[in-house]
């Protein structure tokens, strides 16, 4: 037997096609881009999470030259929200890289490790994680939940606990 499994996704051709929320959102991690800490890859990414209490936090990557101990913007923007509103849930996350190196003309994909925390974010509020990925131009890709970007994820099933 073989099987598959689709990926349903939004492409948008820029910012003024997007929802004003969404917009926004995304401007927000282009903001927080700026605060990139990123000497090393002069890849500089930002994220910014909007909650379900109405407050956005946004964060950028900050890496290290121990260059295993670098952060990504994703992971940094999750634990800062979800510390600051333990009690808020997160609804939508925007993510847009630029490089010193290169132009960003792809969506900024968040990496495997990032993936894999933010579906534990979704599993853990039982909810859909919106992802709004952008480069520093070119398409907009909006995924309505992280588990599309994460087939087959190792998940809190496999251990139990749900
Ligand atoms: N990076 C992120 O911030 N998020 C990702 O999902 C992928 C990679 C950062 C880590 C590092 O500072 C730089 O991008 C190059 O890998």
């Amino acid at each position: 037997m073989r099987r598959t499994y689709q990926i349903v996704f939004s492409e948008y051709a820029g910012t003024e096609a997007l929802p004003p929320d969404d917009r926004q959102l995304l401007a927000a991690a282009v903001n927080a881009l700026e605060k990139s800490y990123a000497p090393y890859s002069g890849f500089r990414v930002g994220a910014a999470a909007r909650l379900s209490n109405g407050a956005v936090v946004s964060g950028a990557n900050f890496e290290n030259v121990a260059y295993p101990m670098c952060l990504c913007a994703e992971r940094s923007t999750v634990a800062a929200a979800l510390s600051q509103y333990p009690e808020a849930r997160i609804t939508t996350l925007a993510v847009t890289a630029a490089s010193t190196k290169h132009p960003v003309t792809s969506p900024a994909m968040p990496c495997g490790a990032c993936r894999q925390v933010l579906f534990e974010v979704e599993q853990k509020y039982g909810q859909p994680l919106r992802l709004i990925l952008q480069g520093q131009a070119g398409p907009i890709w909006v995924f309505e939940r992280v588990s599309d970007l994460l087939p087959l994820a190792f998940g809190p099933e496999m251990l139990r606990f749900v």
